[in-house]
């Protein structure tokens, strides 16, 4: 168990796991004070997630870790804080409101694509990051030059990677403690990003502004006394920020990762991107059934966020096993989305397993990249829509092949991305 805070896991959450876990359903494991139990069947992860979610609260060792950086926004809040804070977003994700944005994510795919050679190699990662980046900016912060640099780019790297040595040090009950040249680039980029965002909020005032970050500070003082207010401004900014595009840039990373293995299933996409991109752009989407099938597919393999957790308020029962009142439960779509068990050949891309006649075949619980019950990704459709965009215009744009003998290593801090970029090689559509 040591080595799931120290070792391997805690450097990469994704490898290390014995063949046994992909098979059984369950693992407990204790570590000093600390039982994480780790379900894989899909009614205890519906149990923890949806029937009885009202037990199971982001851990406190989790949001000691992210206070720095995200506070308590709405991704580390509980309770009415975070139900108060959910009305206040929601709307902004609804799928009118993502709609509208497709326009913007369209220019941000043909700026990627404008830096491409007709021939040659490109990093998929920094792409799909550039215009993750650009998006979420333009969407929610109006284009804030300060969120768009490279080196506010850096610092969000360095945050996300210092996430493993700061899990042991909130282990030895000292989450300041800094092991590691990681932790302390990690404690620079929190630093950055806590700054910069605090002074984009300060300069808005309390009317706000009239973008997403506008109206959320307008409704947060209209809920909160005006300090707290203020904080949650600044937590949500941060959240919005993180949350919103680095998932996303994976999600991109891994289907073109996908793609470019299978090009048979490249063809049959870019023939219904070529068939779909000229009409209404807000509609787009919608007309890319296969695409979304592919999306879908790299999702369950490649799930950007491989591993979130909750701590149990009140003791349960989970699969047959007792868990007490404050251990913690770890739901792992990395194990569960290849979990033999629910998967045939669960390590293979079939994008055909997404068909929509097939919805029946599936648990609702065994595959859940965006999470599921009432901490549902609030920007799962704003994902959705954006990498449907932007993969449609870069399929449109090249032909994607992986370059032989380069192997792809995988790295988990915090969220599931290629260590060292995504390099693949990219020759002009006939
Ligand atoms: C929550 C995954 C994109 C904002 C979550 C959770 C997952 C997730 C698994 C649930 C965590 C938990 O239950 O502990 C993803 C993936 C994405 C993505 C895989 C892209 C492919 C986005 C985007 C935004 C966003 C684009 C915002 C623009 C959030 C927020 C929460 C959340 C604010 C917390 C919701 C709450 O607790 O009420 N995401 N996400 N995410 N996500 Fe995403």
């Amino acid at each position: 168990f040591w080595s799931a805070f120290v070792g391997e896991h805690a450097r990469n959450a994704v490898t290390g796991w014995s063949n046994a876990a992909f098979e059984d359903w369950y693992t407990k494991r204790k570590l000093l004070r600390l039982t994480v139990h780790i379900p894989r069947h899909p009614d205890a992860i519906e149990r923890v997630l949806l029937t009885n979610a009202a037990n199971y609260a982001k851990p406190r060792i989790v949001k000691r870790l992210i206070a720095p950086l995200i506070g308590n926004g709405l991704l580390s809040a509980d309770g009415e804080s975070w139900r108060q804070q959910r009305r206040i977003v929601a709307p902004s994700f609804a799928p009118g409101a993502v709609a509208k944005l497709t326009g913007l994510m369209a220019q941000a795919a043909r700026e990627g694509t404008a830096k491409w050679p007709q021939s040659g190699t490109v990093d998929i990662a920094e792409t799909a990051t550039d215009a993750t980046m650009a998006i979420i900016a333009r969407a929610l912060f109006s284009g804030d030059p300060r969120l768009m640099t490279e080196d506010a780019g850096r610092h969000i790297t360095a945050a996300l990677e210092a996430a493993g040595s700061a899990r042991l040090a909130a282990i030895l009950g000292m989450p300041g403690l800094r092991l590691t040249p990681t932790a302390w680039a990690g404690a620079r980029g929190q630093r950055f990003l806590r700054e910069t965002l605090t002074d984009i909020v300060r300069e808005r005032g309390p009317e706000g502004g009239d973008d997403f970050l506008g109206g959320m500070i307008r409704d947060l003082h209209e809920r909160f006394p005006r300090s707290e207010a203020l904080k949650l401004a600044i937590d949500n900014a941060a959240t919005f920020y993180l949350a919103g595009h680095e998932t996303t840039a994976n999600a991109l990373t891994w289907s073109i990762y996908c793609l470019a293995g299978d090009q048979q299933a490249q063809d049959r996409a870019c023939s219904e991107v070529r068939a779909a991109i000229d009409g209404d752009p807000q509609t787009l989407p919608d007309r890319l059934p296969f695409l979304r099938q592919i999306l879908d597919e790299a999702l369950r393999l490649y799930p950007p966020a491989p591993r979130f957790d909750r701590e149990a308020l009140s003791d349960d029962m989970l699969d047959g096993h007792p868990v007490r009142a404050g251990e913690i439960v770890s739901i792992w779509p990395w194990v569960l989305h290849r979990h033999r068990k629910l998967w045939d050949d669960a390590d293979r891309f079939d994008p055909d397993r997404f068909a929509p006649d097939r919805e029946r075949e599936r648990h609702r619980f065994q595959y859940i990249p965006f999470g599921g019950g009432p901490r549902t990704c609030v920007g799962a459709r704003f994902a959705t829509v954006e990498a449907l965009v932007i993969l449609a215009h870069w399929i449109a744009a090249r032909r994607f092949a992986l370059p032989p003998g380069r192997e792809v290593e995988l790295s988990a801090a915090v969220t599931l991305r290629p260590r060292g970029g995504l390099w693949v090689e990219v020759a002009p559509r006939d």
